[in-house]
């Protein structure tokens, strides 16, 4: 099976390359191309992925952005999308998890143009089955920008918030003998924290259905921070 992978110096992609098995022929692209056998792919160029779809007749895309151009070149060549989107897709105003048919009503420019891509997925192939949606809260890995890097940086220069993870943070990189003291965290609220882009306040989602489609058990995630605080270069 041919792949063709997108944002593959990104932090998912990073991981999707760790662990490609075995019968995947993988094509990785970043923006830029790069020494460790990556192709320059730039994503807000509509044509040129269009071009990679028609040269390397991929069995599936995995993407995070510009799903349209994807979905319109793999209606002709039959292959697949996988698109990673956001619970940035809903509002965060019902107070309960947000299950994969819900109506999307994103409140920042981040979540509009993931909605617009899950949208083209839809229309063009999600009714063939050759298109899917996988929405994440969360991407953390070793590398890269991320919350947990983030934490652990503040523990180091004391000062910490998104109160839970900053303190299993502290907890576990002084179990891991990371830190030799973690800071006083303190709780805040959202409303306390503005940022330039408005998040949606409460936008967990129902992966119930993923789990059965995946058949992937829930793992706690203080299980999962541990592995990345320990895989840390
Ligand atoms: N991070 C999260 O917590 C989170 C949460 C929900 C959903 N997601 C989704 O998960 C996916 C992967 O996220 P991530 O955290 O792994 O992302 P990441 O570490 O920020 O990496 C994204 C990659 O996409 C590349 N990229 C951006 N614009 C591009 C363009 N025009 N052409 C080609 N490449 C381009 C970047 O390349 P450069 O290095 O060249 O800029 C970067 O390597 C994304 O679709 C994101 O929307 C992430």
């Amino acid at each position: 099976m041919r792949v063709l992978l997108t944002g593959a110096a990104g932090k998912l992609g990073q991981a999707l390359r760790q662990q490609v098995p075995e019968g995947v022929e993988l094509i990785a692209t970043s923006r830029n191309g790069g020494g460790d056998g990556l192709l320059p792919l730039d994503l807000a160029d509509a044509e040129a992925c269009r071009a990679a779809v028609r040269s390397h007749r991929p069995d599936w895309v995995l993407n995070g952005g510009a799903p349209r151009a994807f979905a319109e070149a793999l209606m002709e060549t039959g292959g697949h999308l996988l698109q990673v989107s956001t619970d940035f897709v809903f509002n965060g105003q019902q107070g309960t998890p947000y299950r994969p048919e819900q109506s999307r009503d994103p409140l920042g420019a981040y979540g509009r143009t993931k909605a617009t891509g899950e949208e083209a997925v839809e229309q063009q192939l999600a009714g063939s089955g050759r298109g899917v949606i996988l929405r994440t809260s969360w991407v953390m890995g070793p590398v890269g920008k991320n919350f947990a890097l983030t934490m652990l940086r503040l523990h180091r220069e004391r000062a910490a918030s998104w109160f839970d993870v900053a303190v299993a943070v502290g907890e576990l990189a002084q179990e891991l003998e990371l830190l030799e003291q973690s800071a006083v965290v303190k709780p805040l609220t959202t409303a306390d924290y503005p940022t330039p882009a408005q998040r949606p306040s409460y936008s967990l989602l129902d992966c119930s259905g993923s789990r059965r489609a995946l058949g992937l058990p829930p793992t706690p995630w203080r299980q999962v921070m541990r592995q990345l605080l320990q895989a840390l270069p």
